[in-house]
Formats: C-alpha cells, sequence, structure tokens
C-alpha cells in the first residue's frame, strides 16, 4: 500500500512535466494516412508511472484527446497504443501479416517465456497451435474438470467464517495446488511448493522494474526459478510420454496434429511454463474481481446463489456449468470491466496503418483490452457492474465483434478460454453455495497491474458460512 502511495505521488509529479507532442513518424507522402500523435512524458521514465498508478484514467484521457491510436514514451520505448474495437480487430486480424507477436512480447517477458506458444508468430505459431488444441478438446476439459473438483471443494470449504478474509492470497494458493494436480499431474507435498514457488518467482521476474541480471534482483531470481522449472519438467518427460494420465502435461506429452506431428522435448518444457504463467493470474484476477463485485452488489450475489443452490449438489458437470446463465453473465461483465490480460503486445515488422493512422516499422504496439471495454462510446455507464448487459436479449457484439473481446482475437487468442470458463465457475459453484460474504459500503479495492488490474490489498472480505442443502429447499445460515 505504501508503494502504492509512493508510485501515485511519482506519477502526479511527472504527469506534469511539460512534454511536447509530436508525431510518432511523418506518414508516405500522398499515403492519405494520419501520423500517430503522442508525447514523451517525462525524461527517460516517460509515462511510465502514470500508466501504472491509474492505467484506465491515463488511456480513457489519450483516447479522448486522440482518438483509438496514440504513442507514449516510456523507459527509452516510444509505444503506439491501440483503443476500441477497431483498432483491436486490425492488430487481431493481422491481415498483411504487419504485427509480430515474437518480437512484441520478447521485451516484456521475452526471458521468462520464450518459446511459449504467445510468442510464436505465422507459420510455427499455427503448426503447435494445432498440436496444442489437442489438450484443450470437450474430453481433455472433462479430464481436467474430475481433477480439479476435489480440490476445489476440499479447500473452498476449509475458508472459515472471518470478518476480514484476505480473499486474493487465498483464491492464488487455491490456483497454485490446482495448477500442481491439474497442470502437472503432481500430488500436493513439498514438490508442489517448489513447483509454486519456482512458478511464482518466474511471473515476477518477468514483471520486474529492474530488467537485468543483478543479484538479489526479481529478474534474476526469476531467471533461475525458470531453469529449475526447466530441469523439473525435462526429468518428468519421460514418465509422462509413457504414462495415460489425464493432467496437461500429460496430455501435452501425448497430444498429435492430425499429420501425426508432436512436440519436441523441449517445446514441451516452454509451453508447460507459459501455460502455468497464462492460467494463473488471469483466472486468480477473475475470480477476485468477482468475489468484489459481488460483495459489493449483495442483490447480484443473491441472485447468483439462487442459481447455485437451483444445481443438484456440488459436484458440478461440463454439461451443467452451461446452464448457469446469471453466473454467466456476471463473469462476462467481469472479463468487460477488469480484463485479467489487459494490455497485450506486438512490434510491427514492416510498415503498415492501423484506424488509418501510419505505423512505421520496428513500432512497438500495445493493444489495450482493459481499457478499450471501459469505452463510454461502446459500453454506456462503463464502470457500473452490471451483469444484465450480458443476460438473455442483450447481444454486445451487435455493436461490434470486439466490443468483448477479453479474450483476445485473430489466431492468437486464447485458447484455454473453456478452460478458464469452467474453473471460475466451479469454484463460484462452491463459494455460492458455501458462503455469502460482503465489504463495507465503503470499500473500494486498491489496484495495481500484473497482467492486468490486480488487487493490491489482498481484498479483505467478511465472509460468512452457509449451510446449504441442495434442491428445492435452499440454504441455512449456521
Ligand atoms: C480469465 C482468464 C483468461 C483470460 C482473460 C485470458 C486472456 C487471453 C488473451 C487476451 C490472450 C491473447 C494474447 C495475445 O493475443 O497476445 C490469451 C492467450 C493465451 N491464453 Fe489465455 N486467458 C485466460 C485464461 C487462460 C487459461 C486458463 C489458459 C490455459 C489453461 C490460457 C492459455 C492461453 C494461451 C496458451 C494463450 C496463447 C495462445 C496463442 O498464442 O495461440 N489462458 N489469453
Amino acid at each position: 500500500m505504501a508503494k502504492q502511495r509512493l508510485q501515485s505521488a511519482a506519477a502526479t509529479l511527472t504527469s506534469r512535466y511539460p512534454s511536447h507532442e509530436r508525431p510518432l513518424a511523418v506518414p508516405p507522402p500522398g499515403s492519405g494516412l494520419k501520423p500517430v500523435l503522442g508525447t514523451y512524458g517525462f525524461p527517460v521514465l516517460g509515462h511510465v508511472l502514470s500508466t501504472l498508478a491509474d492505467p484506465l484514467e491515463f488511456a480513457r484521457e489519450r483516447y479522448r484527446k486522440y482518438g483509438p491510436v496514440w504513442w507514449a514514451g516510456g523507459v527509452g520505448f516510444r509505444v503506439a497504443s491501440l483503443m476500441g474495437p477497431e483498432a483491436l480487430e486490425a492488430a487481431w486480424i493481422n491481415k498483411d501479416k504487419a504485427f509480430s507477436s515474437t518480437r512484441g512480447w520478447a521485451p516484456v517477458i521475452g526471458p521468462f517465456f520464450h518459446r511459449g506458444i504467445m510468442l510464436l508468430d505465422f507459420d510455427e505459431h499455427r503448426d503447435h497451435r494445432r498440436i496444442m488444441q489437442q489438450a484443450f478438446t470437450r474430453t481433455a476439459l472433462e479430464g481436467y474438470l474430475d481433477l480439479m473438483r476435489p480440490g476445489i471443494a476440499r479447500t473452498v470449504t476449509s475458508w472459515p467464517s472471518a470478518q476480514r478474509f484476505s480473499f486474493y492470497p487465498s483464491v492464488k494458493r487455491l490456483l497454485l495446488d490446482q495448477s500442481a494436480e491439474v497442470f502437472v499431474g503432481a500430488s500436493i507435498g513439498a514438490e508442489s511448493d517448489q513447483l509454486s514457488a519456482d512458478f511464482h518467482a518466474t511471473v515476477l521476474g518477468g514483471q520486474a522494474i529492474v530488467r537485468a541480471d543483478v543479484p538479489g534482483g526479481a529478474w534474476a531470481r526469476g531467471l533461475r526459478a525458470r531453469e529449475r522449472l526447466e530441469r523439473y519438467f525435462g526429468s518428468q518427460l519421460p514418465d509422462r510420454r509413457a504414462g495415460d494420465g489425464t493432467d496437461l502435461f500429460s496430455m501435452l506429452c501425448r497430444s498429435r496434429d492430425e499429420d501425426g506431428e508432436r512436440f519436441t522435448d523441449a517445446d514441451i518444457v516452454n509451453h508447460m511454463i507459459f501455460l502455468l504463467m497464462a492460467a494463473h493470474d488471469t483466472s486468480a484476477i477473475a475470480i477476485a474481481m468477482l468475489v468484489y463485485e459481488l460483495g459489493r452488489n449483495r442483490e447480484w450475489q443473491d441472485a447468483l446463489r439462487e442459481e447455485a443452490v437451483a444445481h443438484a449438489n456440488d459436484q458440478i458437470t461440463l454439461d451443467a456449468l452451461a446452464d448457469y446463465p446469471v453466473l454467466d453473465a456476471a463473469f462476462k461483465e467481469i472479463l468487460r470491466m477488469y480484463a485479467p490480460a489487459g494490455t497485450l503486445f506486438r512490434q510491427a515488422i514492416k510498415d503498415t496503418e492501423v484506424a488509418g493512422h501510419y505505423i512505421p516499422r520496428n513500432t512497438q504496439v500495445a493493444i489495450n483490452v482493459y481499457g478499450s471495454m471501459r469505452l463510454e462510446d461502446w459500453w454506456p455507464n462503463p464502470d457500473q457492474f452490471d451483469p444484465g448487459r450480458f443476460l438473455a436479449g442483450a447481444d454486445p457484439s451487435a455493436v461490434h465483434r470486439y466490443a468483448f473481446a477479453p479474450f483476445g482475437g485473430g489466431v492468437h487468442k486464447c485458447i484455454g478460454q473453456h478452460f478458464a470458463d469452467m474453473n471460475v465457475k466451479t469454484i463460484m459453484h462452491q463459494m455460492l453455495r458455501h458462503f455469502e460474504w460482503s465489504v463495507p459500503d465503503d470499500y473500494r479495492v486498491q489496484l495495481t497491474w500484473g497482467t492486468g488490474p490486480t488487487p493490491a490489498d489482498g481484498l479483505p472480505i467478511t465472509l460468512r458460512r452457509l449451510y446449504c442443502r441442495g434442491r428445492p429447499s435452499g440454504i441455512e445460515r449456521v
């Protein structure tokens, strides 16, 4: 919290620096394209502190001034930002193959997640995606649900009634244990604790402010942790290839595309490390922010609980999860408000254009998913939690196909979308059947920036256990 206050004070100070508006580059004569306008900001640092302190307001203010494409400075880079569904679509559809994910993501998370599928481009990416797809079929998801249900039930029902229950660290712990069981096929214990610690250090490495291998720093710890993860997965590979496990690691080992192609050992290690990262923080943000908004909006919590209690028992199946319209709408509303993968990166590998703006080769591009789904132009009253936007009869895609796009678009669209949906709903199913919760009326969660807007204060909630007898008699307080 002290860090947040310091960051915000420094942001206010640096934002006052008189930085002159300039074009990112002059468009070729006769092209009819407009220049991308923006400012570098404070010397060297650029606008980094403002984007960390209040990324949403910073982006919306620039959108109001410049429209869907602008640039801003940040630690030596000049980054072009895209906002609004039309600009997002241009980058995702990537029709002239001008945008590289490899080069866009490399400066951000490259050393920790290199050769993860999101960091591959074009034909190579397509070939890997075809193999990986086999680990995300409906049958595979049913296998993961069987593996995750007991752990979720065990952990959620062990949470106590409490006045200030720190929800965010608790759900992170639940997801880390789950990663060990469902992703890696390891049992909970010393081995999974080491895995969790290494995985956590790898993620923090990617978010380090001092981005150099300085002994004792987050970057250095992340690199060493990644090396241990590589050794761990490498040592387990022969058994997983030979076995018949239904965890994600085993599934990746056995996945083949239609031509029988499969991953090399090195590919599997790289993909496993990336998948753990892609799944973990995003799901933790989504669940935490859903619990937060339901704690503030009790009428929606009650509506969701009614729906949860109407299900026969705790043992939810994939089919039953499809029959959860109010929870589905509330989850979508959270993804709209708090995009867990909030900014995506690309680099232009040739001169190109977005929304009539000239983007020269070698430009680093930030796709602002978070800000885009909070624009008044597309979402009336955008900061208001209202699952009704997604309930029967409402169709946000009628406004624009990419107005609601928390899982991205184009060839890199999230491969784990249905996994995330199943996981979040299964956890919420347990929460709603066993607890009610609230936050004080005047409480506003403090947010910091991880993969997207992330609780910085642990998200304290008042948690109260319920006794759930199931359909049709509902719940009792104990
Ligand atoms: C609420 C949860 C999640 C959200 C909001 C989310 C969002 C996203 C987004 C926006 C992308 C596109 C990245 C880009 O274009 O650069 C992406 C990619 C990806 N996600 Fe997710 N994700 C979530 C959960 C998961 C889970 C649970 C998994 C795995 C089990 C997963 C695996 C991946 C992978 C492998 C990619 C890269 C796909 C590719 O490049 O082909 N995600 N995700």
